[in-house]
């Protein structure tokens, strides 16, 4: 061969091994940046839950998978007697229509099949009812078809900031204000040109467009980022909501392999570096509700399996982070997407960007701003929410959807951003934070006080129940609390969210009932544990429970815990 000949072997054997290289170098990057939790990592979870089986503890190891001695084992049994009666004569009415219903509401049969973890799942189901129907709300309370009333702790998926009342009066309002059009779509009642203007105010943004729920705004907001940027990837954060899409769900519990989402580190250098070296990210979504636990997906009873289960809010430390990924996305001209859906107006009239000082590119509102009804809202720069393109008349990004913009909700979303810009409402967002924080730490010092390994993390009035020592049985609080009258989402203590009408009579009240039923819980013995027992000697329990529900002739190889685990 001839020297140019080698020359050219060589130039193009160099360009391929730093091809290789750099390709190596951006897939190390990626593996670094993924949280370490099943949740950072989509396809492992995903194969996982297509192996794990369900088993279940049996009688003679319901009460005692802790290995409690009989005494303690004795008094749980009585206790969960006990509480199966009291929650029956409770609400007899209301449990009877909830039976009634389940085999036929979808929803709520998969709703109640995730309350406590499977091991427990059945004898629960069958014996401790949580109630799933309410004749009435007023004040902070929820009324069951039996005339209880409970303090509403479950806040309506977030939609509750300003009290339920609040809401009643905006949809009457909106709705007789747009009454006359009535359920005309495709064109706008004139108030649609109201809540425009005030949500480009609010956001500091150019253009709005209106959809039917979050999930959908999220969608577009996904769908224009990958439209204008040409790009295909998206960034989410671990543990992060976004709806229930499956574009930006990846992993267990979507159905479909998502190859075009990377779940990165909240809170992480490794992540920003992904963004500064990746050319295929379309958009990075925050959901800034995961500043009470980074990389944790929102806490269900259902996953309660020991006492990990952590929260805690650093206002300075997330603001930081919020800083520093809108300086490397603005370096690479990457859209940050703000998802507000659950948090905007709860922190303050701007919503998280105002909170935390951040300017998103997007930013997607639902939940509370449609005053009562159903809603999703993508505000974003122009550039930004433009649906085709110029140039090329055939390039699109098709968004549509029969009731966006329907007269009842504009109706009633116009009553409610009105109402935002009272000096009330102004007024009430200065203290707000200062308020929920006292109450937390109050509800703190009072569990302290009692010696109850119960503690509350919270964003405001966002909360999360933790468990201070190690527990199989930390599920069951859920139970007490419904017991002692206070009303809890689906997810149980995983989040409680209250409304910001609740006085310090109305907190004194569920102060005491929440301690009140901890208090019981605790001497019913469902905190007992062995001195030695740690959270992750439980996780690894249970672990090898499912490795030998799920290869029951494995040897003995898996030690003690073989004889725990009864198969259903
Ligand atoms: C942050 C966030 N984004 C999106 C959604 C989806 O909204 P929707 O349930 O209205 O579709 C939710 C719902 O909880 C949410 O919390």
């Amino acid at each position: 061969m001839t020297s140019p000949e080698w020359t050219a072997i060589a130039a193009t054997g160099a360009s391929v091994a730093a091809l290789a290289i750099s390709r190596a170098r951006a897939r190390w990057q990626l593996s670094r940046a993924k949280h370490p939790s099943l949740q950072g990592h989509a396809r492992l979870s995903k194969l996982l839950a297509g192996i794990v089986r369900l088993y279940e503890y049996d009688d003679s190891r319901f009460f005692c998978c802790d290995d409690a001695p009989a005494d303690i084992a004795a008094r749980r049994r009585m206790a969960f007697d006990r509480l199966t009666v009291t929650l029956a004569d409770q609400a007899p009415v209301t449990q009877r229509e909830t039976a009634d219903l389940e085999p036929h509401l979808s929803d709520l049969q998969f709703v109640n099949a995730y309350r406590v973890p499977f091991q427990f799942r059945r004898r629960v189901a069958r014996r401790l009812s949580a109630a799933a129907l309410a004749a009435e709300s007023h004040g902070v309370l929820l009324d069951d078809l039996d005339g209880n009333d409970a303090y509403d702790l479950s806040g309506s998926y977030g939609l509750n900031v300003f009290g339920y009342d609040f809401y009643k009066e905006c949809i009457d309002v909106g709705i007789e204000r747009v009454r006359a059009l009535g359920p005309v779509l495709g064109l706008y009642h004139p108030v649609v040109a109201d809540n425009v203007r005030r949500l480009k105010t609010i956001s500091g943004l150019d253009e709005v467009s209106f959809h039917m729920s979050g999930t959908e705004a999220v969608m577009q907001a996904v769908g224009l980022a990958r439209f204008h940027t040409r790009r295909t990837h998206v960034v989410r954060f671990c543990g992060a909501y976004h709806g229930w899409w499956d574009g930006v769900q990846p992993g267990a519990g979507n159905p479909r392999r998502v190859d075009d989402v990377y779940t990165l580190r909240d809170v992480d250098d490794r992540s920003l570096e992904v963004l500064r070296s990746r050319r295929d990210i379309a958009c990075v979504l925050v959901n800034p509700l995961q500043a009470l636990h980074p990389n944790a997906a929102a806490a269900s009873d259902g996953t309660l399996v020991d006492s990990s289960r952590a929260g805690h809010f650093d206002r300075v430390a997330y603001t930081r982070w919020l800083q520093r990924l809108r300086d490397v996305c603005t370096e690479r001209g990457i859209p940050l997407i703000f998802d507000e859906i659950f948090l905007g107006f709860r922190l303050a009239r701007g919503g998280a960007q105002e909170y935390f000082g951040v300017r998103a590119d997007l930013v997607t509102y639902g939940k509370t701003v449609g005053g009562g009804l159903p809603i999703g809202v993508l505000c974003g720069r122009r550039a930004l929410m433009k649906r085709f393109d110029d140039d090329r008349p055939s390039s699109i990004c098709f968004a549509r959807g029969t009731f966006n913009s329907h007269p009842y909700v504009m109706g009633a979303m116009n009553e409610f951003l009105s109402r935002l810009d009272t000096p009330e409402l102004q007024r009430s967002y200065d203290t707000v934070e200062e308020v929920w924080n006292a109450r937390a730490a109050t509800m703190n010092a009072v569990l302290g006080r009692e010696e109850i390994p119960v503690r509350v993390a919270n964003l405001t009035s966002i909360w999360i129940v933790r468990y201070t020592t190690p527990g199989r049985y930390n599920w069951m609080f859920q139970y007490y609390l419904r017991a002692a009258g206070l009303a809890l989402a689906w997810i149980g203590t995983g989040r409680l969210i209250f409304s910001h009408n609740y006085t310090d009579a109305d907190f004194d009240v569920v102060v005491k009932r929440f301690v009140a039923a901890a208090r019981t819980m605790r001497d019913d013995g469902w905190f007992w544990h062995m001195p030695s027992q740690t959270n992750s000697a439980i996780r690894r329990q249970v672990l090898r429970e499912m490795v030998r529900a799920r290869y029951p002739r494995l040897p003995s190889l898996l030690g003690r815990s073989g004889r725990t685990a009864r198969l259903a």
